[in-house]
């Protein structure tokens, strides 16, 4: 049950949300051919990881919102796009532009960053972790959205960071901060005030495991881009994803390293997941998925053991849980392999999530190697959608998967059958499959292939590809 007070007449609101456009707007229908196509040039961020997951930068009168668990890396983000943008700025002129409050006028080059949740001086402290400090950005340490509102109004900046918007309050709803009500009241008003100016809103929102906290989730259609900061907080890995974009392919990610200071782009992640990989060890097996355009190896990790009693475990980090049950029971009907009785442990590394079926393969196949204790070949990745007849299933772009696969050092390929003879030439080792049973069959064979311990083809430790390889940093 949420508390909805009846407030007053929204005069601060109809005031603030004229169209986006400005006063010389045309009112009535248009038609589709007279409207230009984007009216402003975007504001890259100068961090390309972000500009990838938005479709080229920032869209100006647009609001973004950032979500993620507390202490994933918003406000170091959120700093570091405010650093970015307000770097080649000059500093802020002693006098602000003085407009007539109510009304924005056109933003200014300045960068707005309000907190609600520290103060100017510890601010300051993260700012001094980054390269360069963004000596020009305006800081704000404000909760009240009518304050907010008229420093925006003052300054004009083009871009506004708020972190929090559970912090945020307005005079306009009674309840706390941090409730429904204040959210979506205070976001709504900021959000008319970024498209009626042509800045940029970004909104920090903080999001619990479940994504039920109040905040977030009732923002999702105020806004135009909805940005979702994940990652294991235990690890440096960050993956920026686009839950919702108007201007954007939702597929893009940005892969992020935390580092001493602040947040890295990553250009090469799967270097990165595979780096400690250990390839000689039962139930491992690399799959190369697809994020968006972008193909990246993942390594799965299976732990398949006796139950103890009762009925036996199932528990997989980064893996849909409804899809282990159904590739176990493939696996146990059309593989011949006896996982059910037992205890299963499924770990995607990096703090990585697949959602592609595309990992099913891979799965499958670091499944049946931990029941069987045997290893696969480590210069092996598998690729391909298992169905519930036990069939191996083509999927899209393996060229790309292929080819990002080679570039690490693989050589063999385990792929639906049909489709791939472009990719012999390659020097890949295609091993085509047709089923389950008969990638269960492969593992075996590999496994007791003669001299395949004598001749160690294991992929190249990503240090060292990184410095054979042309890297495209
Ligand atoms: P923070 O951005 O405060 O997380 P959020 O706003 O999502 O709650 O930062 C999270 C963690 O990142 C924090 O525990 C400290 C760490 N960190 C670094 O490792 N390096 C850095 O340069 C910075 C600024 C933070
Ligand atoms: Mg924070």
């Amino acid at each position: 049950m949420v508390e909805e007070p009846d407030t007053p007449a929204p005069h601060a609101r109809s005031s603030a949300r004229a169209p986006f456009a400005g006063p010389d707007a045309v009112t009535g229908p248009l038609a589709l051919g007279d409207i230009a196509p984007e009216p402003r040039a975007r504001l890259a961020t100068d961090l390309p990881e972000l500009d990838r997951v938005l479709g080229g930068g920032l869209v100006p009168g647009s609001a973004v919102l950032l979500g993620g668990e507390p202490g994933i890396g918003k406000s170091t983000l959120a700093l570091q796009v405010a650093a970015a943008t307000a770097e080649r700025q000059p500093p802020p002129s002693a006098s602000p532009r003085g407009s007539s409050p109510g009304k924005p006028s056109e933003p200014s080059g300045q960068v707005l960053y309000v907190s609600g949740e520290e103060s100017p001086e510890q601010i300051r402290l993260r700012a001094g972790r980054l390269p360069v400090l963004p000596a020009s950005l305006l800081v704000l340490a404000e909760t009240r959205v009518e304050a907010i509102a008229d420093a925006w109004r003052t300054h004009a900046p083009k871009l506004v960071l708020v972190d929090s918007i559970q912090t945020l309050q307005t005079e306009r709803v009674e309840s706390a901060a941090g409730s429904v009500a204040q959210v979506r009241e205070s976001a709504a008003d900021l959000i008319a005030l970024a498209k009626s100016s042509g800045a940029v809103l970004i909104l920090v929102g903080h999001v619990t495991k479940e994504g039920t906290l109040a905040g977030p989730r009732v923002l999702e259609h105020l806004v135009d881009v909805v940005l979702a900061f994940e990652g294991d907080r235990g690890q440096s890995f960050r993956v920026l994803r686009a839950a919702k974009n108007r201007f954007g392919s939702t597929l893009e990610v940005g892969v992020f390293s935390m580092g001493e200071s602040g947040l890295a782009g990553v250009a090469n992640p799967s270097e990165l997941f595979l780096a400690e990989r250990r390839g000689d060890a039962p139930g491992s097996c690399v799959v190369a998925l697809l994020e968006g355009t972008r193909p990246l190896l993942l390594e799965v990790q299976a732990l398949v053991a006796p139950a103890g009693y009762g009925t036996a475990r199932r528990t997989a980090i980064g893996f849909d849980d409804g899809r282990l049950a159904l590739l176990l029971a493939v696996l146990a009907r059309r593989g011949g392999i006896d996982v059910l009785g037992m205890d299963v442990y499924l770990n995607v590394t990096g703090g990585m999530r697949i959602g592609e079926p595309a990992a099913d393969l891979a799965v499958i196949l670091a499944l049946a190697s931990s029941r069987l204790d045997v290893a696969l070949p480590p210069d092996a990745i598998a690729v391909g959608e298992v169905g519930l007849g036990g069939e191996v299933r083509r999927v899209g772009r393996v060229e790309a998967r292929v080819q990002e696969a080679m570039r690490l050092g693989f050589r063999r390929v385990l792929m639906p059958r049909g489709g791939h003879d472009k990719l012999r030439a390659n020097g890949m080792e295609l091993v085509p499959v047709e089923d389950v049973a008969e990638a269960v069959r492969w593992l075996r064979c590999a496994a007791s292939a003669p001299g395949r311990d004598a001749s160690p083809r294991h992929p190249v430790a990503p240090a060292e590809s990184a410095r054979r390889l042309p890297s495209n940093t």
